[in-house]
């Protein structure tokens, strides 16, 4: 069954220098776990490693972009040669372009289809190889509360989310006989940079803060530790699920 601590487990958290993403690589680290992160900006990722070490957690960052093949093979080729398996993948690394479908540029859902739903699947096939080196392997996929309802964020973010929410269930059937499980976190509105521009709009704050039964959005660290229970193994008959972390408003309807 295992303990309440990721002693001795080895994580990928992808898009970790930011909000939920670097949330997540400092619980992971501080519950016991060795964590690889990556982001797209090379200062960005040393500084998060530098100010993480300061701590003592055991972090290491790695400028990689999840859309690139090449950067995908250099993120396998590093756990190849540093650790050689891998317990936890946590596909966080999403992206959003907020606006009506007809203004949709066909670069930019691509973009957007690419980093939240291609890079997920083709990072997860990668590196199945390692995760099923391990006891038990974990992937944990970021998605979101759009991709489950409408949340008027733009249809290209729902279609991806949903995606990813059903990639999960696909896998978690498919790999369960290797020994990994599969699950998936959908959080609602969190303040981080990517939801700053909406969240300091007093309008659409108090609007989602409305349909929001607990009265307020959440922070990363709330979705960092539910993420973090789904990787640990006392989360170990848990998958294929996706985890909805909203406050509850996904259960109302006033
Ligand atoms: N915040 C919310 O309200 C909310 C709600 C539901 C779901 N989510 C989901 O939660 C996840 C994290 O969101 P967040 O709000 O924490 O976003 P964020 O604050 O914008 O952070 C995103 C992280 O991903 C990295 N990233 C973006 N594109 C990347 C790429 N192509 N390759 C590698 N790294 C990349 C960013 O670093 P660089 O830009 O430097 O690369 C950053 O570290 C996303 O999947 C998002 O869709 C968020």
């Amino acid at each position: 069954m295992g303990n309440w601590d990721l002693n001795n487990k080895r994580a990928l958290v992808t898009g970790g220098t930011k909000g939920i993403g670097k949330a997540t690589v400092i619980e992971l680290a501080e519950l016991g776990a060795q964590v690889l992160f990556t982001g797209r900006d090379e200062k960005t990722v040393e500084l998060v490693e530098q100010e993480l070490r300061a701590l003592g957690h055991q972090v290491f960052g790695l400028k990689a972009d999840v859309t690139s093949t090449d950067h995908r093979h250099k993120v396998k080729d590093w756990i190849d040669s540093r650790w050689k398996s891998l317990d936890i993948l946590v596909n966080n690394a999403g992206i959003n372009i907020r606006k009506p479908t007809l203004d949709y540029l066909e670069s930019e859902y691509r973009q957007l289809l690419e980093v939240n739903l291609i890079a997920p699947f083709e990072l997860s096939r990668l590196l199945h190889q390692y995760l099923k080196g391990t006891t038990v392997g974990v992937v944990i996929n970021v998605a979101s509360v759009a991709g489950i309802m409408d949340a008027r964020t733009g249809a290209p973010y729902g279609i991806s989310k949903s995606g990813l929410i059903h990639l999960g269930r696909s896998l978690a059937n498919e790999w369960a006989t290797d020994n990994i499980r599969v699950n998936t976190v959908s959080p609602w509105f969190t303040r981080t940079p990517a939801t700053e521009s909406v969240l300091t709009n007093q309008e659409k704050l108090e609007k989602i803060i409305s349909r929001t039964p607990l009265g307020r959005v959440a922070n990363d660290k709330e979705i960092a530790s539910v993420i973090a229970f789904l990787a640990m193994d006392k989360a170990s008959f848990v998958n294929g699920q996706n985890i909805v972390v909203d406050g509850g408003a996904s259960a109302a309807i006033l």
